[in-house]
């Protein structure tokens, strides 16, 4: 426990994010019920505890009235959290539009949207518009709470611009910004119209973390190539002033997931699950039904090691878990913003990944017993825990993404079983687990299928010996330490930048 003196000497820490740590839905006119938000951002943030920390985010709701405003803040206070209020409109045009049908395919090598490359500049002008809007009413909540304490960390896609409005206001602000996607190569992101604003308005921070040092490589080549700027070991200089870029790999709490199976209730669910499925190994896929996560890939995957391994049809089972985000749109504004095609695109997905579960549990399924259960929803934390533990080997196969922090949260669960992990070579996390996972590449459906078979025939002493060098990893590099060393390098640069600039 934190005495007060000690709390009195943390570093004040403003988190800025898209989405605050936890979502509100109205429940009267004054009253709020506040739930975790799910994503790899809050799971990573939720472990740092060493700062004395404030959230600054949007609460994933609508809220256009004064009493709801205000009720909502308060409520919010408790949990120090800070909310930024945005309309309906803009949610539209800034987060489902700029941020989720632009940035956030690009970022994961899924192109540019063909309806905005070809026919709609006017939209694509007027996201882009809405997305510096809501930058800079983001900043308008940290100028109202900053104090001269305070280190500002802003995070993620959605907040490209937020370094640039911060420091318009405030110079001395010190500003680290962090993306927790895949920088793309510069040969990607110079496909974005407005490619030149977005890396300048990143360059005024103090500091740039990615999770990889390839993210890192391709934002400097971005800003050397794009904006003639001098790429240096350190970072990007541009006229003399240094923008210190550098990677930063995420970790979860290890602790809290080591914790959790230990739960005499989770030690029963397990015992539970463990009967539900004795005398299958269990498969476990935990994704964001997400272009990005290869869901389709995997599943096609595991039934071509089904048709290559008829011994194996009744002693194994896939459990995938496809949890819903950004499915808020309702249908009608589609046909105002062909932008949200993005929202059509998933229902597609879902659509075609249950028609491939449905021909798999057909083709190799019996009347007791079927290959895969795909469940679209989200878990709650005791439920995964018991699920990443009783796992045998775990598919992780996205197309993209920045790190996974799943493939961490199922190697922190296997303490006892010490279960394989097959991971995709284009997750960050396949450069810091690739140690002890099988990496694959998630588009080459025969290679992880034969990867599959790898993993459910690997001898105890190479599960042993993989699994240990993963756990290591996850324990030691865990999200509390990737938040000192960010914030702490963030300070050491202010410093040496002031030392310059005295010179
Ligand atoms: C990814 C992004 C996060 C985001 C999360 C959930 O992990 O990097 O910034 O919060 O997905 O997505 P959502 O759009 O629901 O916040």
């Amino acid at each position: 426990i934190l005495t007060t003196e000690t709390a009195a000497i943390r570093q004040r820490l403003l988190v800025v994010a898209n989405r605050l740590p936890v979502s509100a839905t109205r429940k009267g006119e004054a009253s709020w019920q506040l739930e975790m938000s799910v994503g790899g951002l809050v799971s990573a943030l939720l472990g740092i505890t060493d700062f004395d920390t404030k959230w600054i985010g949007w609460a994933g709701v609508n809220v256009p009235d004064e009493i709801g405003q205000k009720s909502l803040t308060e409520a919010l206070a408790e949990k120090r959290c800070i909310p930024v209020f945005l309309d309906e409109d803009l949610v539209n045009l800034y987060y489902n539009g700029y941020c989720n049908n632009i940035l956030w395919p690009l970022f994961h090598y899924l192109g540019l949207p063909q309806e905005d490359r070809l026919a709609t500049t006017r939209s694509f002008q007027s996201q882009f518009d809405a997305y510096k809007k809501a930058n800079q009413m983001f900043a308008d909540v940290v100028n109202e709470h900053y104090t001269e304490r305070d280190v500002i960390w802003c995070h993620d896609y959605h907040l490209m611009f937020l370094p640039k409005c911060l420091k318009e206001h405030n110079n001395k602000m010190k500003v680290g910004w962090f993306l927790h996607t895949p920088f793309p190569s510069s040969e990607i992101h110079r496909t974005l119209p407005s490619r030149s604003e977005l890396l300048k308005a990143v360059l005024v921070a103090d500091l740039v973390g990615f999770h990889t040092y390839d993210y890192a490589r391709h934002f400097v080549s971005a800003c050397t190539r794009i904006l003639g700027l001098e790429g240096t070991p350190d970072g990007v200089e541009d006229q003399g002033r240094l923008t210190r870029v550098a990677a930063f790999p995420i970790g979860i709490d290890p602790g809290r997931f080591i914790r959790a199976i230990q739960l005499p209730q989770i030690k029963n669910h397990i015992m539970e699950l463990k009967e539900r499925f004795a005398g299958r190994k269990v498969m476990l896929g935990v994704d964001r039904l997400d272009m990005i996560k290869g869901i389709p890939q995997k599943i096609l995957a595991f039934e071509k090691f089904l048709e290559e391994n008829p011994d194996w049809h009744d002693k194994v089972v896939l459990l995938q878990i496809a949890v819903p985000t950004r499915t808020d749109v309702p249908d009608s504004l589609i046909a105002f913003f062909p932008s949200l095609l993005l929202f059509l695109t998933d229902q597609k997905l879902t659509c075609q990944v249950h028609e491939i579960v449905g021909r798999i549990n057909g083709r190799f399924g019996s009347l007791t017993t079927v290959p895969i259960h795909h469940l679209d929803r989200s878990l709650d934390f005791h439920g995964l825990c018991a699920l990443y533990a009783i796992t045998d080997v775990a598919l992780i196969t996205s197309l993209r993404d920045g790190m996974n922090l799943v493939s961490y949260e199922f190697v922190a669960c296997q303490a006892s079983k010490k279960g394989v992990l097959i991971l995709s070579e284009f997750a960050g996390a396949a450069q810091s687990l690739g140690a002890g996972a099988i990496l694959v590449n998630p588009w080459n459906i025969t290679e992880v299928a034969s990867s599959i078979a790898y993993a459910l025939n690997m001898p105890a002493e190479e599960r042993e010996k993989r699994h240990h060098n993963n756990f290591m990893h996850v324990t030691t590099h865990t999200s509390q330490e990737w938040a000192e060393t960010f914030v702490s390098e963030l300070n050491d640069t202010i410093v040496e930048a002031q030392l310059r600039i005295r010179q």
